[in-house]
């Protein structure tokens, strides 16, 4: 299975999916890595490993643009991890049911921007994270798998995204493997 990751950030995610490919947890291998940022860390990560990068700027093409490139590179399954943009129809047409998310909350709470603050905010005692597919609404898609982080009483925003990240990871991991062995079967 060919896979793409798609972010804006870091590539934390995109981090623990290639570490899950390499050590055979997962049956497909990262193909592709795209950002909107040209500097995302996410870039840097997958150049690291050899793994062909592209950046596409925002704008009113952005989905079209990158559909074209993750067709052309033959991509069978997308994994979106940070990416700050709305992914749109000609994106979502041509990969159907192909396309995660995780999120850092349990969705259907806190959808949005800086979703650990929001639950530190609304004084939550837990929050988690959530991968789903993804579709042409904000964080609305049908949800794959989530897992539930407590929040501590001394927590602060990083303390709490931290804590949420490293669950973000074992969640993500086991979205794939079993969305892969769904579409193999
Ligand atoms: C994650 O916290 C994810 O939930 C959010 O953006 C962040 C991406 O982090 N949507 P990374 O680039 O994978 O480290």
């Amino acid at each position: 299975m060919r896979i793409a990751v798609l972010g804006s950030g870091a590539g934390s995610n995109f981090l623990a999916l290639w570490k899950a490919c390499h050590a055979g947890k997962i049956a497909g291998e990262i193909s592709l890595v795209g950002a909107d940022q040209q500097n995302a860390g996410i870039l840097e990560q997958a150049e690291a490993r050899n793994i062909p990068t592209f950046f596409a700027k925002k704008g009113k093409d952005f989905s079209e643009r990158v559909a074209q490139r993750l067709l052309e590179e033959n991509i069978e399954l997308v994994c979106l991890a940070g990416l700050m943009q709305i992914v749109k129809a000609p994106l979502l047409g041509a990969f159907p049911n192909r396309i995660l998310n995780i999120h850092p909350s349990l969705l259907p709470k806190f959808p949005g921007k800086e979703a650990w603050k929001q639950a530190l905010e609304a004084r939550e005692d837990e929050t988690g994270c959530t991968v789903h597919y993804v579709d042409a609404g904000m964080d609305t898609g049908e949800i794959i798998l989530q897992e539930r982080v407590p929040i501590k009483t001394d927590d602060t925003p990083e303390s709490l995204h931290a804590r949420i990240q490293e669950a973000e990871h074992r969640v993500y991991v086991e979205s794939v493997r079993t969305v892969i062995s769904s579409l193999t079967d």
